[in-house]
């Protein structure tokens, strides 16, 4: 079976991919040296998060090696998740508490979050063909959300391949920090650079720029 025709046999199954997906042979190999080194980690495929009547779907890249896939949440554990869910708090799109070792602490608000790759990626870079290969399971993660509004595609590779779900052209949407789109069918799209380690660090994201895209989201939310 190609890696293609392995995709969509398993997208035909919904919007999640199986725990042990194995589509993506070097995905399955990575994950397999993980499990075998820490076997108390999640270590399977991370399913989206959040409630299914979310009117807000955030799309990140993938899960990272000793967040998501050690505790089987998006972004929970990961320093990425520190910025993104104090933001979901302070917005009102999160309540409880977000402490990664107790991730059910902490409950998403008509917002839910996925990733464009559901498996960790070695060095945190998955391959063109691998987000190609998930790309079947956002298509049915975004249809699946039957009151969804808008979505916000965490950096680039986030930002094509939502547009890839939707079978549009990039070249139409470019990707830029605090952009909006309109997309077919009335949903908002909006981007955001990546909440990573590295472009906090940088200062390419600063929190006052991560929270003016989540203020424009909050308006259109509040709108709708
Ligand atoms: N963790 C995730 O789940 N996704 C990202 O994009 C980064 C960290």
């Amino acid at each position: 079976m190609t890696a293609e025709l392995a995709a969509e046999t398993y997208a035909a199954c919904g919007a999640e991919p199986p725990p042990d997906c194995r589509i993506c042979p070097r995905l399955v190999e990575f994950r397999e040296e993980n499990r075998a080194a820490h076997p108390n980690w999640f270590n399977h495929a991370v399913p989206s998060f959040g409630p299914d009547d979310a009117r807000l779907l955030i799309v990140g890249l993938a899960p990272g090696l000793k967040g998501a896939n050690r505790t089987g949440f998006p972004f929970m554990g990961d320093f990425a998740g520190d910025l993104l869910y104090s933001t979901l708090l302070k917005f009102g799109l999160a309540t409880g508490r977000h402490a990664p070792e107790t991730p059910q602490a902490l409950r998403l608000v008509d917002c839910m979050i996925t990733n464009a790759v559901r498996c960790v990626p070695p060095a945190n870079k998955p391959t063109p063909k691998e987000i190609s290969a998930c790309r079947p399971f956002l298509v049915e993660r975004i249809a699946s959300l039957p009151k969804l509004i808008a979505i916000l595609a965490l950096g680039r590779i986030a930002h094509d391949s939502t547009l890839r779900a939707f079978g549009l052209k990039l070249k139409d949407y470019p990707f830029g920090h605090g952009a909006s789109h309109a997309l077919p069918g009335g949903l908002h799209f909006f981007d955001s650079y990546h909440c990573s380690r590295y472009n906090t660090n940088t200062g390419v994201l600063t929190e006052e720029m991560f929270e003016s895209v989540f203020a424009s989201i909050r308006e259109t939310l509040r709108g709708s």
